[in-house]
């Protein structure tokens, strides 16, 4: 069964003066395997959104439903014990310090899959095998989190979710605080993990990534979905209108047609696929 949000709104500190809807009416699905990236200008819900998938936040208004876990403000409908959801919902904060916890990076990785059942030394091996994918070696193993630069803090929070397998991986900002290589190291990573079956959400600000990763786009403005579809459409989106800056790719094509080169969008992702397309189009 895919992930469901039904007619959901939710509304910050509700019936107080601080009152603040983030989300209104929001209905979409999100097909298993998918890689579905959010976007959309600051404060228009993105994290709102994805905070809903594993329970953290609850719906003031409809419901969110992935598989058999229903997230309802109706307490008859709403799924009690949250734990397996948690385990197949791994939520990446977008701020890292909000997850790390434990005094070595070892042990906050170890922690999820250890609190899910694995013994201790299958905790430990998973841990070590999700600190290898996001290139952190065993010199981080016995280090405080709390030391590490942004950059490095953000990699052991991601093999903190990796280390539990979840069957949906939701990335808050993933990219934030990398340097390009890292960047292009995760990137890779997130792909591979797309295909082998994980469905990702990525939320994100850089347009590269996400027309590099993701086979699905949703722009939220104001807590309301405003464009779904594929991401190769932004081409034709005038993205200035919702804060997005144009990926760089697209910005290239826009100046080869410029200066008269008869070159088309569609399916350019990357550098590697505008050269292709380059190549082909000066045939
Ligand atoms: N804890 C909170 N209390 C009150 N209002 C909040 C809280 N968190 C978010 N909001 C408000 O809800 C709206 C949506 O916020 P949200 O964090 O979901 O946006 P976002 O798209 O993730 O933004 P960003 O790109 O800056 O991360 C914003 O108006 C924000 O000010
Ligand atoms: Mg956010």
């Amino acid at each position: 069964m895919p992930i469901a949000y039904r007619n959901v709104s939710f509304v910050y500190s509700a019936g107080s003066p601080f009152e603040s809807a983030a989300l209104r009416g929001i209905d979409c699905a999100i097909e298993p395997g998918s890689f579905l990236a959010l976007v959309g200008r600051t404060g228009s819900g993105k994290s709102t959104m994805v905070q809903l998938l594993n329970a953290l936040l609850v719906p003031t208004e409809g419901e969110v439903v992935v598989d058999e876990y229903v997230n309802s403000p109706d307490k008859k409908r709403r799924t009690k014990k949250l734990k397996g959801l948690r385990k197949k919902v791994g939520y990446v904060f977008q701020f890292p310090e909000y997850q790390l916890f434990l005094d070595t990076v070892e042990k906050d990785v170890a922690y999820g899959p250890k609190n899910f059942g694995a013994t201790p030394e299958e905790a430990l091996k998973k841990a070590h095998e999700a600190l290898g994918k996001v290139g952190l070696d065993s010199s981080f193993y016995e280090r405080s989190p709390f030391a590490l630069s942004g950059g490095e803090k953000r990699k052991v929070a991601m093999a903190g979710i990796l280390a539990m397998e979840p069957d949906v991986l939701v990335l808050d900002e993933p990219t934030a605080g990398l340097d390009p290589e890292a960047s292009r190291e995760m990137i890779a990573l997130f792909k591979e993990i797309n295909a082998q079956g994980t469905t990702i959400v990525l939320v994100s600000h850089d347009m590269d990534l996400v027309l590099e990763c993701a086979t699905r786009l949703i722009v939220l403005e104001n807590g309301k979905i405003v464009k779904d579809g594929d991401p190769s459409s932004l081409f034709e989106v005038d993205l200035e209108s919702y804060a997005l800056e144009e990926p760089k790719v697209f910005a290239f094509v826009d100046a080869l047609r410029k200066l008269g080169m008869s070159i088309s969008p569609d399916g350019i992702s990357n550098v590697e696929t505008l050269a292709e397309k380059i190549k082909e189009a000066k045939k």
